[in-house]
């Protein structure tokens, strides 16, 4: 496996990759690996013969008071996690290599960032596409893959690379989720362990949406109220929404149609947690 610190080493590695005829895949991830990255590393292997991952905490898609700082970090501890799911490659940047002095171009993806984490998170997306386009740029893949549990940034990513005629497929990979159905996320790690319980209010909000589609409800607002009340009964919860929006545009809707997404962000104790269920399809919660 090897480790890439320079860009333009990377570039020049990939543009030899593709001229050998290799097929690249590309995992974008910020570290601190978890089951769900390895999962994508995983379905990775499988659209590509060469599998790049990147690990880099992007700082212009944390806010000022977010935790950027004391985002979870462990290179070596991913390494040997990246090694071991067939990885070929680590882009392990700092920070003056993504973004040098006199750094000033950004990518905006407009509608579909408005919506859902864009209220609370003003600058998210704006970071989140900006540093997934020069990713793409330096490893120039076939096929990036990313989670469905960050179903609106899956969402920005494929508007982009639709846009901007972005030559690589973007593919959604299903949230991986612990035993008790927590949806996995580096930030897990924030968890107190009496927030453990209350966390749990996110998925089994997810079974109850099903339930209640699947006994015929399509009323958007019956459903977030039952939700609402559902979280907002457990302790140190605050709800930053709980929304359901069309899959395509996430714009808010009244009545559900067959591709309308139940989308959550709950505060438990000082961490946000997100989760997300698309109306109509299998839920991999037990
Ligand atoms: O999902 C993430 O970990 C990040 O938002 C990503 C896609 C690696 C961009 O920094």
């Amino acid at each position: 496996m090897e480790i890439f610190k320079s860009a333009k080493k990377l570039q020049s590695h990939c543009e030899s990759l593709r001229l050998g005829g290799k097929r690249i895949s590309f995992v974008p991830t910020m570290g601190y690996l978890h089951e769900g990255h390895l999962n994508l590393m995983r379905e990775g292997k499988k659209f590509g013969d060469y599998l790049i991952i990147s690990i880099f905490v992007n700082p212009a898609q944390f806010g000022p008071h977010e935790d950027l700082e004391k985002y979870p970090r462990d290179f070596v501890r991913d390494e040997k996690l990246a090694s071991t799911a067939g990885v070929d490659a680590i882009f392990y940047p700092e920070n003056e290599e993504m973004y040098p002095p006199n750094y000033q171009t950004y990518v905006t993806v407009e509608k579909v960032t408005q919506n859902l984490c864009g209220q609370s998170r003003p600058i998210h997306f704006r970071g989140v596409a900006t540093i997934c386009a020069k990713l793409f740029n330096i490893v120039k893949p076939h096929t990036a893959i990313f989670g469905k549990k960050d179903f609106q940034q899956l969402v920005t990513i494929q508007r982009m690379v639709n846009d901007l005629n972005m030559d690589l497929a973007v593919v959604g990979i299903d949230t991986t989720r612990e035993d008790d159905g927590l949806a996995m996320s580096s930030r897990n790690a924030y968890l107190k362990k009496d927030e453990r319980e209350s966390a749990l209010s996110l998925s089994r909000s997810l079974i109850k949406g099903k339930e209640m589609y699947d006994a015929g409800e399509r009323n958007a607002g019956v459903i977030i109220k039952k939700l609402t009340e559902f979280i907002a009964s457990h302790t140190s919860t605050k709800i930053d929404y709980v929304k359901i929006c069309d899959t395509e545009n996430l714009e808010d809707i009244d009545i559900l149609s067959n591709k309308s997404v139940l989308a959550l962000a709950v505060w438990v104790g000082s961490t946000r947690l997100i989760d997300n269920y698309v109306f109509g399809e299998p839920l991999n919660i037990k």
